[in-house]
């Protein structure tokens, strides 16, 4: 079965079809550049621009950077402010001719995706990914079962928003070594997992690809730490699950 993907990203806005039945993108993924600022008419027409070049008919999963209930956009940390309050899923669906659409937050989404097809497939017990970009995306799963929005990015680290610390923006505006990186990054998943007591953290986004760079630099963590398996495409293909209609539906 084929579902289309969509992730929303600060640069960029990427989507393909999926086939969820080998967790992978259908077709070669098609990118266009975040409008800035990045308003929903503006990005709402990109999503439209990556939807239509596939002639898609059917189903549409979107990420978001950002908290989503019911549809909702509730937060923008790094995205335009005017996004908190609007019915994204309903102006998708809407810009997209009526297409059915399901939004989620990025990381819940490459969550999804890593339990399924990926680092964390079949893995039972707490399991935090953790997405290092722009900002620190997370998602918790309990026994394989998704605990949405848990924003970790945005616990405080010696009074600060986590994310601005541990991020891979922090790392690059504030020019750090990786071993002074990895510092920072290891006091974050030291707090984290304080709170959570995981046994297995995921760390995605860009970095992932880079494990040797960092993670034999972190050390007193219990959890077992690996990187992210499906890397850049995870969003969207967490986006196409969350999208797929309920069995016994056709779509
Ligand atoms: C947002 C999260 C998002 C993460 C990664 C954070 O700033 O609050 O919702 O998952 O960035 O994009």
């Amino acid at each position: 079965m084929q579902i289309f993907g969509v992730d929303i990203g600060g640069s960029g806005i990427k989507g393909a079809p999926v086939d969820l039945d080998r967790g992978d993108l259908a077709r070669e993924r098609h990118k266009v550049l975040t409008p800035q600022p990045a308003t929903p008419e503006g990005v709402a027409g990109c999503v439209v621009e990556v939807v239509r070049h596939f002639d898609w008919d059917g189903p549409v999963g979107v990420t978001f950077p950002g908290v989503v209930t019911g549809g909702v956009t509730r937060s923008a940390a790094n995205m335009d402010k005017s996004w908190i309050g609007v019915d994204t899923a309903a102006l998708l669906s809407r810009k997209l001719g009526g297409l059915p659409v399901t939004v989620l937050n990025d990381a819940d989404a490459a969550g999804i995706a890593e339990r399924s097809y990926g680092a964390a497939e079949g893995r039972d017990g707490t399991v935090i990914l953790l997405t290092l970009g722009t900002g620190i995306g997370s998602a918790l799963f309990v026994d394989g079962k998704l605990v949405p929005n848990t924003e970790l990015g945005h616990l405080e680290l010696k009074g600060h928003d986590a994310e601005t610390r541990a991020s891979v923006k922090a790392k690059e505006d504030g020019d750090l070594t990786w071993e002074r990186w990895a510092h920072r990054l290891q006091k974050y998943l030291a707090h984290v997992e304080m709170l959570f007591s995981p046994d297995l953290f995921i760390i995605g986004g860009g970095v992932s690809r880079k494990p040797e760079k960092f993670l034999p630099l972190i050390q007193g963590i219990r959890a077992d730490i690996v990187p992210a398996k499906l890397q850049n495409n995870a969003g969207i293909v967490g986006a196409a699950m969350a999208a797929r209609p309920p069995k016994g539906r056709r779509s």
